[in-house]
């Protein structure tokens, strides 16, 4: 089917979930006075602060801000787009709707420019598959992979190529495909040099690898040099751009996502080589970072669809700290976690090759470490327990582990071994134990009370950052509600009211938002939000207590705050561009730029 769902059987659907039903077949929910209440599928929590409004037919968490409603809420917790989340829910209240799920033209809400860098990165990528495949100046490259173990079927499943060493061959491809350069520069594919009219490729004489979303769609490149010279990087990766996020990115997740959930467990590594390795092995739930180590939206990702986290990383000393970075923010997560360890400073590929898929099964991925004993394990690492202080240093680093992590059974067991490794004895080992616990209660304890008391005293830095803050929610706030107040601020001199880039975003797509539909709805504003950390924003703003009758000072009030805050800003830059001066003894210069600093102040203070 062609378009989009019309308004009315998206707004039939939403009648007809009730979202405390909806949420209810996700996870355990609990009445208290209007609301119920429920762990928050979203991050890992112990003290349920996700709550759901049935009178206002939302949900939203006190602890990570996650928010919205019946459809957001199925868009969240499954990974699907808008479209797929009402063709489920539709399916659910009998409404069936006639369309296949995840066609592009129903992904209205995909922004156009998006779409097209997509395009051109699937067309990129048959470009360099055909080069690599087909023609002689590939052949060097073709070799090489299939000497590495790469089959055919693996290189074509896998959409893997070549670039030529040439300046603008893509860039000339793209352009007679009509592509519009500079936007499709933005996405990185190609480049435009400073001062030059002309646009180059950006990846030349490179193994092409795509990196694809969770629905499958490239967005991104990583070229391998084919023989390493030492003087250009192994790996170049496309840069940040509108469709590649580095820090969001988990290489295979798309594929893996199945396999990952039949399993019950996701295999984290470190390089996307490890995993293609790793899936011609016949492994198929194995995920890589791209070149970064793991963030908190790489596991809010992995947490929506397992608990079960095997990291294995490369068995050098890099790999090794890197895999304790990891466990301990998977753990943090309450995830469960254990870390599955290579020997000779392989890495998963290299022992694949080397051993085979089977051992790599065997003997690496179904033989882990538990956390804490791969904790041990790291801490025991250059440490010589004929001295006092090695030895007194890995008990606390032990203990530091064990304290809040471990159940009695594990305590027990590890101070066992503890005591047995350093011939210190149990007992002193656990009254250091108890130590260690008493003053960690106590600092949980202050952190509540500051939780509790927003009213005390903060520092003083913060406290712009906090004003600023609250008027850029108020102001949204008001913006969600009043298709006028978008308007008064277009017609004003202060194009950019908001000051940090996500609020600007949501801003954008607002303006849009108002463009299509008139009017406002911001429930139905955060169904067209691709991405959740906006949806939050316009989330929270939503619950901010705002007064209708006084809009207009209201608003008034947070543009003059924000544009207070910005200038406070750069009299912060000032001042310090003021300090590198005198340092450099340019008197003139700090001269000048204290008169910028009056003036600015003058300028505040007018306000
Ligand atoms: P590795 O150096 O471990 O690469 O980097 P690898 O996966 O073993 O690759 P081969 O076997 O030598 O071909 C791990 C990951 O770090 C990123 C890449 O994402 C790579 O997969 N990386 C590495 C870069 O981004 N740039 C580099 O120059 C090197
Ligand atoms: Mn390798």
């Amino acid at each position: 089917m062609a378009g989009k769902i019309p308004e009315e059987v998206i707004e039939q659907i939403r009648t007809q979930s009730d979202i405390v039903d909806v949420i209810s077949e996700y996870m355990q929910l609990t009445k208290r006075g209007r609301n119920w209440f429920g762990l928050c599928p979203f991050h890992g929590e112990q003290t349920p602060s996700f709550s759901v409004s049935i009178d206002k037919q939302i949900f939203h968490c006190f602890g990570c801000g996650a928010g919205g409603n019946a459809i957001t809420f199925v868009m969240d917790i499954e990974n699907i787009s808008f479209p797929d989340a009402v063709v489920k829910l539709g399916e659910r209240a009998g409404i069936h709707l006639d369309i296949q799920p995840s066609m592009p033209e129903l992904m209205k809400t995909v922004s156009k420019t998006e779409e097209r860098m997509k395009e051109a990165h699937a067309f990129a990528a048959d470009f360099f598959q055909h080069l690599l495949l087909n023609t002689e100046d590939g052949e060097e490259a073709l070799n090489y992979l299939l000497e590495r173990g790469f089959t055919r079927e693996l290189i074509e499943s896998n959409n893997i190529g070549w670039s030529l060493q040439s300046f603008d061959a893509l860039t000339i491809l793209l352009e007679r495909k009509g592509y519009n350069l500079q936007e499709i520069s933005e996405s990185g594919l190609i480049i435009k040099r400073e001062g030059e009219e002309r646009y180059f490729d950006r990846f030349r004489g490179r193994i092409m690898f795509p990196i694809r979303d969770e629905n499958g769609k490239i967005i991104a490149f990583s070229g391998r040099i084919l023989s390493s010279t030492g003087e250009e990087a192994k790996y170049l990766n496309s840069p940040e751009s509108p469709i590649f996020h580095k820090s969001e990115v988990l290489y295979n997740l798309d594929r893996a996502r199945t396999s990952v959930r039949k399993n019950r467990q996701v295999i984290l590594m470190e390089g996307f080589m490890d995993v293609l390795a790793a899936s011609s092995a016949g492994i198929t739930n194995a995920v890589a970072t791209m070149g970064t180590s793991l963030t908190s939206q790489h596991i809010t990702k992995l947490k929506r669809l397992v608990e079960q986290v095997t990291i294995c990383y490369d068995g050098d000393h890099a790999g090794f700290d890197a895999a304790k970075r990891a466990a301990e923010l998977l753990q943090a997560e309450r995830m469960n976690v254990n870390i599955a360890v290579l020997p000779d400073k392989l890495d998963p590929d290299e022992y694949i090759r080397s051993q085979g898929g089977q051992a790599f099964k065997e003997q690496i991925l179904e033989n882990p470490h538990a956390y804490i004993a791969f904790m041990m394990m790291h801490a025991r690492r250059n440490k010589n327990f004929q001295f006092e202080n090695d030895t007194l240093q890995y008990i606390q680093e032990v203990l530091e582990q064990l304290v809040g992590r471990s159940s009695p059974v594990e305590r027990d067991l590890y101070i066992r071994q503890l005591s047995n490794e350093t011939n210190v004895s149990e007992e002193a080992i656990y009254a250091q134990f108890r130590k260690l616990e008493a003053s960690k209660v106590r600092s949980v304890k202050t952190e509540v009370q500051k939780q509790a008391l927003p009213l005390m005293p903060v520092t003083q830095q913060q406290k712009p950052m906090d004003a600023a803050e609250r008027a850029e929610r108020l102001l949204l706030a008001h913006m969600l509600h009043n298709i006028d107040v978008v308007d008064r601020v277009l017609r004003s001199e202060q194009k950019e009211p908001f000051v940090r880039d996500a609020y600007m975003a949501v801003f954008v797509r607002l303006i849009g938002f108002y463009e299509e539909f008139g009017h406002p709805d911001y429930q139905r504003f955060v169904e067209v939000l691709d991405d959740p950390e906006l949806r939050k924003i316009v989330m929270e703003a939503s619950l901010v207590e705002r007064d209708p009758d006084q809009a207009e000072a209201e608003v008034t009030d947070s543009l003059r705050q924000l544009q207070k805050y910005r200038i406070e800003q750069e009299i912060n830059e000032k001042m310090h561009e003021s300090k590198e001066a005198e340092k450099m003894h340019e008197y003139a210069r700090a001269l000048e730029i204290a008169q910028q600093i009056i003036h600015l102040r003058k300028s505040l203070s007018a306000i």
